[in-house]
C-alpha cells in the first residue's frame, strides 16, 4: 500500500509553503539532495532531470554543480510545490514541468546525462518510473536516488545506537491514544516496500545497471523532527484528525522530549546507470 502522503496532500498550498519553509530552516532535504547530486557527477553535464523535484531543494543542489550552459528540468506532479519552487529558485538554466514521474519520457528529451530523485521514488510506481528513466538517459547516464530507511528496510548503525528514549512518532501515538482515544489500525507485519533486493531486480528489468548502494545516516534533532511532522502531508496520526488536532497531539508529545535530543534517519542511496 502506498504511504498516505503519496495519495493526497502534495498539491496543496499549505503543504507546499510549509515544506519550503522547512527546507530553508533545516538541512535535511538540502543535505540529502546535495549528496545525490555529487554522486551523479554533474560537472560536465548538459541535461539533468530533477525527478519529483517538489519545491526545488534538489534542483538547487544540482544547479550548484552543473556547468553554466547546462539545462536542468524539474519534474513533479504537484503544481502547488512547483509554484513555491518557481518563486524561490530562479535560475535561467532551470525549467519546471508539471507531470507524473511515470510519464517522464513524454515530457523530457532523451539524452539526459543524469536523473536525480531525492526522497520520493518509493512514492511512485517504481517499475514504470525506471522504464521512463531508461528512455530519457543517454548511454552511460546516471540515475541516482535514495529510499527512506523504513521503506528500504535498512537502518544505519548510527540510528540503532542513537536511541535516546521513545521516538516522537511513538509519543504521538501515546498522546493520541490518551487524549483522543485513538486506536492505531492493526498493521499486518509486512516486508519493506522497496528493499535492496526488490529495487535491484526492478533496475535489471528496466535495463539499468546497479553501480553501487550505500546506507547513509542523516543526523538531526528532535526540533527538526517536530518541524518536519508539522508539514501537513507528514503530520500524524493518519486517519480522521484535523491538522489542528494533529498539531495539538504533536505539541503534547514534544513536551516529553528536548529540542536538542539527537535523532538519526537512515537512507538507502542507489547509484544506477544506463549501460554504454
Ligand atoms: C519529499 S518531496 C521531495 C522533493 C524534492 N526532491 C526535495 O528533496 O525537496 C516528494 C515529492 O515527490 C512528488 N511526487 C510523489 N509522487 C510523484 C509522482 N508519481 N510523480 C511526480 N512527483 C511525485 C511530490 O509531489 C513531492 O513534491
Amino acid at each position: 500500500m502506498a504511504p498516505h502522503d503519496a495519495l493526497l496532500g502534495w498539491d496543496e498550498d499549505t503543504t507546499a509553503e510549509a515544506y519550503a519553509e522547512f527546507t530553508r530552516k533545516f538541512p535535511m532535504y538540502g543535505a540529502t539532495s546535495s549528496d545525490l547530486a555529487h554522486r551523479a557527477e554533474l560537472t560536465s553535464s548538459r541535461l539533468v532531470v530533477d525527478l519529483c523535484g517538489g519545491a526545488g531543494a534538489t534542483a538547487q543542489a544540482i544547479l550548484e554543480l552543473v556547468p553554466a550552459s547546462a539545462q536542468v528540468i524539474s519534474v513533479d506532479n504537484a503544481a502547488a510545490m512547483q509554484r513555491v519552487g518557481r518563486r524561490i529558485v530562479s535560475d535561467p538554466r532551470l525549467t519546471w514541468v508539471t507531470a507524473a514521474a511515470e510519464d517522464l519520457a513524454d515530457h523530457v528529451p532523451s539524452g539526459a546525462d543524469a536523473v536525480v530523485c531525492n526522497s520520493a521514488v518509493w512514492k511512485t510506481q517504481v517499475p514504470q518510473v525506471l522504464a521512463a528513466v531508461h528512455r530519457v538517459l543517454r548511454p552511460g547516464g546516471r540515475f541516482v536516488f535514495n529510499i527512506g530507511g523504513g521503506f528500504a528496510g535498512v537502518r544505519h548503525p548510527d540510528e540503532v545506537n542513537t536511541r535516546t528514549g521513545p521516538s516522537l512518532n511513538a509519543l504521538i501515538l501515546q498522546v493520541a491514544a490518551d487524549d483522543y482515544g485513538y486506536i492505531p489500525p492493526a498493521v499486518p507485519q509486512s516486508s519493506p516496500k522497496l528493499s535492496l533486493d526488490v529495487i535491484t531486480k526492478q533496475l535489471a528489468n528496466a535495463g539499468l545497471t546497479l553501480l553501487s548502494t550505500e546506507v547513509t545516516a542523516q543526523h538531526s534533532t528532535m526540533a527538526e523532527k517536530k518541524a518536519w511532522l508539522s508539514i501537513p502531508v507528514f503530520a500524524r496520526p493518519a486517519g480522521g484528525f484535523t491538522h489542528t488536532q494533529r498539531m495539538d497531539i504533536l505539541n503534547k508529545a514534544y513536551v516529553a522530549t528536548t529540542p536538542d535530543t539527537p535523532t538519526v534517519t537512515s537512507w538507502l542511496v542507489v547509484l544506477a546507470q544506463r549501460p554504454w
